[in-house]
């Protein structure tokens, strides 16, 4: 840039020609014009209206003219650099609604599609079930005692007083693993010679309790149980039970009938009446079969065939499962004094309870995992 010259002439001044400038600014608002997105708008502010820019060049030359023809030089360049500045904000606003726009469409969110395209699992209602009834005797002090599904035989039989003649051994009811004296047979008071059956009830876990507690023992024993029996409606070779074994000094039958009545109510509702048939088990002494007033037509439905009853079959009553005051053979082989301590213990079936708590009727669908049958249970976790 050169000093203030009194003869020096604008027109002179290649940069500041009226003719350069209109070149450099129609260049500018071609370039605008053309830009397609904000990045190439950047770019062409930064060419035609930035430092390096020809009309900011043209703009510094004014300094160097003689005072008279500042004024006109300066007003041209100004109005050159106005148009260019405006084409700018101009475009820049409407590239920015395109954008707008544009971001709109493409990264529109759906709101009405499914959130959830893999849908939250839920247990099973028979986990479920026998999850609340062990709430119930957690709730009384009780402790939840498991065992093994392959089980020794003196557990699932000797130790409980059946006796080896006993038809629940024969192969019919039972599915053996090992026969006697095979290898691997598992270790404890007196069963070196016993053979392994997947247990065909829970109450080996009775055995196991008293074996591993000193009384008194309350436990509450939910599992998987195995019968050779064939699948159908009202059978399945794999099921569950859960078993109740309490253990104390001075426990009656009226104990027993107490702790039975407050599980009924609990599960099914508060004014169930529950009652004690007598039956056999050989590990109880005496053994009950303990049946509850259908909670479907509380007992109406009794020679009242207008209102048959599908729950109970008209019969008043649903058989639940066994019970008894545990038999003091049984106490014997665990150590146990019978003269001291006493003892009561019950076992139900959890599939059955489910179908009448439920009305399921069919058992194969508790079994076959299709969750048009678990979905109605809801989806508790
Ligand atoms: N274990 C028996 C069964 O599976 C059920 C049973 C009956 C369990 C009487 C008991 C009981 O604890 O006292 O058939």
């Amino acid at each position: 840039m050169s000093a203030p010259n009194k003869s020096y002439d604008p027109v002179e001044v290649e940069a500041l020609k009226p003719e350069e400038i209109d070149r450099a600014r129609d260049a500018a608002l071609a370039a605008i014009a053309a830009a397609g997105d904000l990045e190439a708008l950047r770019e062409v502010k930064a060419a035609h209206a930035g430092d390096r820019s020809p009309l900011a060049l043209a703009n510094r030359e004014i300094g160097a003219l003689p005072p008279h023809a500042k004024a006109e030089a300066g007003r041209r360049v100004g109005q050159a650099r106005g148009a260019v500045g405006q084409a700018l904000k101009r475009r820049q606003e409407e590239l920015e609604a395109e954008r707008d726009e544009r971001v709109l469409v493409e990264e529109a969110v759906d709101v009405t599609l499914p959130f959830d395209r893999v849908p939250a699992g839920a247990r099973h209602p028979l986990t479920t079930l026998s999850e609340r009834i062990e709430d119930v005797f957690v709730a009384m002090g009780y402790e939840v005692a498991e065992g093994p599904e392959a089980e020794a035989e003196w557990f699932n039989f000797d130790a409980l007083n059946i006796a080896p003649d006993h038809p629940a051994r024969t192969m019919q009811d039972t599915f053996f693993v090992q026969g006697p004296g095979e290898s691997g047979g598992s270790g404890g008071s007196g069963e070196g010679e016993s053979g392994v059956v997947l247990r065909t009830h829970t109450s080996p876990v009775q055995i196991r309790s008293l074996l591993e507690r000193k009384p008194p023992v309350y436990v509450i024993c939910p599992g998987r149980v195995y019968r050779t029996d064939e699948l159908d409606a009202t059978h399945t070779p794999v099921f569950h039970q859960v078993e109740l074994l309490a253990v104390d000094e001075g426990l009656t039958m009226a104990d027993l009938k107490g702790t039975l009545d407050h599980m009924v109510r609990s599960l099914f509702g508060e004014d169930l009446r529950t009652r004690l048939r007598p039956s056999y088990f050989p590990f109880t002494e005496p053994s009950a079969e303990m049946d509850m007033v259908c909670f479907a037509c509380r007992g109406e439905s009794v020679g009242n065939p207008d209102r048959p009853c599908r729950t109970c079959s008209s019969e008043g009553w649903i058989e639940l499962g066994g019970c008894g005051m545990v038999n003091p053979r049984v106490l014997t082989a665990c150590g146990v004094d019978p003269e001291r301590y006493s003892g009561f213990a019950f076992g139900f079936g959890i599939e059955r309870m489910l179908m009448f708590r439920h009305n399921v009727e069919d058992m194969r669908d508790m079994v076959e995992g299709d969750v048009r049958f678990t979905r109605p249970f809801g989806m508790e976790i």
